[in-house]
């Protein structure tokens, strides 16, 4: 079990939360506006260091308050315990974890792996390929540890080639100096790639499932010409390169093209479809991260029973009875939620900011 108490101070309009958290399934209810997308949000500030309602933390103090801080202990696969706190304080970020800082924020993710489906989690389809790769590196960073500095490395190697560009750096020496930013490259590729063939076997399973009438697709393209060897493509776009002082071809360009029915998912699919959609692929990484991951991991899904209806809830619901994940989901009424209701651990009802666990 991941996650096992919380503390919120301050933060938006949370009374001062204190709960213990169970394995398995959870449900948070309670009225619109009573605080349950703040509290799930405050799990994944705590987790991952970052809002997935995408607000900076600033927008996260509670009104007429300057600072605010989460805190709560994870359990590791192997029974360690840690205490990790995130803190807004003098205008900035403060990760601890056992009461030590944490300078790096990519490392302090690195330690509980969460995500979150959210109503707003179809922009997966929707959005720049940026999203996508997030998405694929994400799931790499979670199931193989040294990726995080093969991944470091190339964005200090490709920052420095996009400098050296703007600086109008020669062709000599911009190629001889380039190897590294190839090997770098060849890296990233190859972990996405090997990543892409595991998620794309176990997303058909959940598309089939979800989706019987249509079929759906991944196509994973690396950033340059698949038969192509980067550093001939580096060579040959040189000219380009520097005229628009940055490098063009390599990992970040890199798109995880999303399909139904052969055509390009955002185009075609229904508002119902793309939720569908988004499901599978965010329960085939919790279930990968699950399987190879070094820690358990927690998944949020914010306002399930707005997002499917009653039959896909209770797929959805199925596939988490089989997955060992720590699931907090939330809903406005627990009526809706009855396939859900006999299968939480906890029940938590959200009333004005105050969260109380319901004895069932
Ligand atoms: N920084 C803040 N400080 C205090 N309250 C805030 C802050 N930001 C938002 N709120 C308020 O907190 C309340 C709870 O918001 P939240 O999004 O958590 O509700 P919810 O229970 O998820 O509602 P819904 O069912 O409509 O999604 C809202 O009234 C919101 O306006
Ligand atoms: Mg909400």
């Amino acid at each position: 079990m991941p996650l096992q108490c919380l503390k919120t101070f301050h933060f938006r309009n949370l009374q001062d939360v204190n709960i213990e958290l169970n394995s398995g399934l959870q449900i948070v209810y309670g009225d619109n506006a009573s605080g349950k997308t703040s509290l799930l949000d405050a799990m994944h500030l705590l987790c991952s260091g970052k809002s997935f309602v995408g607000a900076s933390p600033r927008k996260l103090l509670q009104f007429n308050h300057d600072s605010f801080s989460i805190n709560g202990e994870i359990k590791y696969k192997n029974n360690l315990r840690e205490k990790l706190q995130f803190r807004w304080e003098d205008s900035r970020i403060h990760l601890m974890v056992n009461h030590q800082a944490m300078q790096r924020s990519s490392d302090y993710a690195a330690i509980q792996p969460v995500r979150a489906i959210t109503p707003l989690s179809y922009k997966l389809l929707d959005d720049s390929p940026d999203i996508r790769r997030r998405f694929i590196d994400w799931g790499v960073f979670h199931v193989k540890h040294d990726y995080i500095e093969i991944w470091r490395k190339f964005q200090r190697a490709l920052a420095q080639r996009n400098a050296m560009l703007v600086a109008g750096t020669d062709a000599r020496t911009l190629i001889a100096w380039s190897q590294e930013y190839v090997q770098l490259s060849l890296l990233v590729d190859q972990y996405r790639a090997e990543y892409i063939d595991e998620f794309r076997q176990k997303l058909k399973i959940l598309t089939e499932l979800f989706l019987p009438d249509d079929s759906v697709t991944i196509n994973y393209q690396r950033g340059w010409n698949e038969d192509g060897d980067l550093d001939t493509i580096l060579n040959d776009s040189f000219r380009r390169d520097t005229e628009r002082h940055f490098t063009y071809y390599g990992p970040q360009r890199a798109e995880l093209s999303i399909r139904m029915n052969q055509k390009i998912a955002k185009d075609v699919a229904s508002r119902g479809q793309k939720k569908l959609i988004t499901f599978a692929l965010y329960l085939t990484q919790a279930r990968i991260q699950q399987n190879i991951g070094h820690q358990d991991g927690l998944l949020l899904i914010d306002d399930l029973p707005s997002e499917l209806d009653a039959e896909h809830q209770r797929m959805v619901m199925d596939l988490l009875k089989n997955l060992p994940t720590q699931v907090v989901l939330s809903c406005i009424d627990l009526k809706q939620m009855e396939i859900a209701e006999g299968m939480a651990k906890k029940l938590f009802h959200v009333k004005q900011g105050h969260v109380k666990e319901v004895v069932q």
